[in-house]
């Protein structure tokens, strides 16, 4: 069999890493994939180029198109890919649409009666300054449509909000016209993904991203820094249930009851109240980096998921028991201004540590360069998460850190005693 991913960062090379481990599976291709992708066909088609991907699944007789990131669902791969009769696993146009406007997913968990934080809209920024005047702080401020979890701001006073009001209005994070306010939801985050086919959920394992930039969850927010999966410090058993029976299951029967079932990887992301779950944000696809801690445990084959999964079947997913933690390698400068072009010499880490590539390209003399946020994702697996954390930061000691940074307490809350 022939497989494509779609997309060119560190959770597609985790999605290549583990098909290419399918025996069944002669080439995977990655378009465009990256340099780092040794394990793959890299093809130099960009993602959100729909008609050359679909000529190149025809021309090639790709069984399966499994696509990473949210903006070519959103642009309608999956309905293009379909309308040509080729294989794909992911939600259509319509269905994106829980991820790519966060109204439309607001308003559906409003429907569907899914916990998740107060929200209002505005397309004013005097009204929605005076919104926050009246409401206060803590109070989240949101660009809405797709800004990779960096269009975010979780004030803790009335100025921060301001004066993110003030950056969206001008064109921050692309050109806005609404914005969104938000209920401080105050809990631990956790994510959650799953299988979808319509009405049939089946959730993976848990994970926990680290959105913020440096170490103690301080500066910015990212588009994550790090995962770990399990978690320890939750029932995780309990968790899964209460979410799948309040917030996935109600999510997936509403949108088939509306005529927009969701088909492929759900993301919840959710917060852990003293209420229980409450939902932060919706992704219709893999998280990022979750897909590179949850990948490394799953232990069926992806396709045998997928393929019995589209058949109306339930397949059997079985997870490892262990211990799974990923850390960011980021550019300078990371989120607001990466600095790019610094060598990337993996060859200095542990060789028990996992690389997977997102942010990398070819340099000059053969080199490996950064030419993104974030560069890469360092892996370790080992029987508890003391040993995982400890194997990837031993295998991180002696990298060459000229041009990156990277939080040095990832998984940190999984030892902490409640
Ligand atoms: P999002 O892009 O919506 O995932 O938001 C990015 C991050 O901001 C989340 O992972 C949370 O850490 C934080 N955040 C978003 N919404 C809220 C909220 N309503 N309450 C508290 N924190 C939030
Ligand atoms: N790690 C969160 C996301 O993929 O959006």
């Amino acid at each position: 069999m022939k497989v494509l991913v779609v997309g060119k960062g560190g959770r597609e090379h985790a999605l290549v890493w583990k098909l290419a481990q399918d025996v069944r599976i002669e080439t995977v291709y990655a378009a465009p994939g990256n340099i780092g992708m040794t394990e793959a066909v890299c093809v130099p088609i960009r993602e959100d180029a729909i008609e050359e991907l679909v000529q190149f699944a025809r021309d090639e007789q790709i069984d399966w198109t499994i696509v990473g990131p949210e903006g070519p669902l959103v642009l309608g791969i999956v309905n293009a890919f379909q309308a040509a009769g080729l294989q794909i696993f992911g939600p259509s146009r319509e269905a994106a649409a829980i991820e790519g406007s966060k109204q439309f997913a607001k308003a559906l968990m409003d429907r569907a009666g899914i916990p998740t934080a107060d929200h209002a809209v505005f397309t004013s920024a005097a009204e929605a300054i005076a919104y926050i005047r009246r409401q206060g702080a803590p109070i989240v401020v949101k660009a809405d449509g797709l800004a990779a979890g960096k269009g975010v701001t979780v004030a803790t006073t009335i100025e921060q909000a301001v004066q993110a009001i003030d950056e969206i209005f001008a064109g921050d994070f692309g050109q806005q016209s609404s914005v969104v306010i938000e209920e401080c939801l105050v809990g631990e985050e956790c994510s959650l993904m799953a299988f979808v086919h319509e009405e049939t959920v089946i959730p993976m394992v848990l994970s926990q991203d680290h959105k913020r930039a440096f170490d103690g969850d301080t500066g910015p927010n990212t588009g994550g820094m790090g995962a770990y999966s399990p978690l320890p410090q939750f029932d995780e058993a309990a968790v899964t249930e209460e979410a799948m029976q309040r917030v996935l299951r109600p999510l997936v029967e509403q949108m088939a009851s509306e005529g927009i079932p969701f088909t492929g990887f759900l993301y919840a992301g959710l917060m852990l109240t003293s209420r229980g779950p409450s939902v932060i944000e919706f992704n219709a696809r893999f998280g990022d980096p979750e897909t590179e801690v949850i990948l490394p445990r799953l232990e069926t084959e992806l396709l045998d998921v997928i393929i019995p999964l589209m058949q109306g079947n339930i397949p059997e997913v079985l997870w490892s028991d262990d211990a799974v933690v990923g850390v960011v390698v980021a550019a300078n400068g990371y989120p607001e201004q990466p600095v790019t072009g610094h060598p990337v010499q993996t060859s200095t880490i542990g060789s028990d540590v996992l690389i997977f590539h997102a942010g990398t390209a070819a340099g000059d003399e053969e080199k490996i360069v950064s030419a993104g946020g974030r560069v890469l994702v360092c892996v370790a697996k080992a029987k508890d998460m003391q040993q995982a954390v400890a194997t990837v930061y031993n295998g991180l000691d002696s990298f060459d850190r000229t041009g990156f940074f990277y939080r040095t307490d990832i998984a940190k809350k999984a030892f902490r005693t409640t």
